[in-house]
């Protein structure tokens, strides 16, 4: 465990099959902050699966409920978020973890989200034609919006643990140059 202490949620941006969840997991355990998955938060605030609530309710109406389960989140005290992929793309949720959260774009290409995304079959964007073909269009529309994170990492095909060691060290970066963010906890 590591001895930053911080004050800002950090919220995890990317694609499916970028890893936000396996990483988050971890880095929420290296900094000592619960970890949340904002996907599970909306699930079991509708009493849905996000499939379900694609199918039977639409997307707008996904859309509404992760506006508001990501502010309710924001509200709370720090933690590790996981955000769903288009969550960063809409203006307002956007605003909101960029006013309230420390934001971290985990960049991976297209093989590796393919090869990631390929294990489980509950994505309903991914539904809805070839994958490789979605993923593609959505890099093009999204990429250039999740640059505007507070930081990138890139993700190889490495293990969590890796991408945990990058964003760790990113993070001292910042709170050295933003304290009302955290601190390096002084150990007794
Ligand atoms: C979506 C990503 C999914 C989930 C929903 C829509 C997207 O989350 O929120 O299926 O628009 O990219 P993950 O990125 O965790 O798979």
């Amino acid at each position: 465990m590591s001895n930053l202490e911080l004050r800002r949620t950090v919220a995890l941006v990317g694609l499916m099959g970028a890893g936000k969840t396996s990483v988050g997991r971890r880095l929420a355990q290296e900094l000592n902050l619960p970890f949340v998955d904002a996907d599970t938060e909306i699930e079991a605030a509708a009493g849905q699966s996000i499939e379900e609530i694609f199918v039977c309710r639409g997307e707008a109406f996904f859309r509404d409920g992760e506006r508001r389960v990501i502010a309710r989140l924001l509200d709370g005290a720090p933690h590790v978020l996981a955000t769903g992929g288009g969550a960063f793309m809409d203006a307002s949720t956007r605003a909101l973890l960029k006013e309230r959260a420390i934001t971290v774009w985990i960049k991976a290409d297209i093989d590796i989200l393919l090869a990631r995304v390929a294990r489980r079959n509950h994505r309903p964007l991914l539904k809805q034609g070839d994958k490789r073909a979605i993923l593609e269009k959505l890099m093009a529309e999204r990429h250039p919006v999740y640059a505007d994170a507070t930081f990138t990492i890139n993700s190889g095909d490495g293990p969590p643990e890796e991408m945990v060691a990058a964003i760790m060290a990113r993070l001292e970066d910042y709170i050295a140059g933003h304290p009302e963010a955290g601190a390096a906890a002084v150990t007794p």
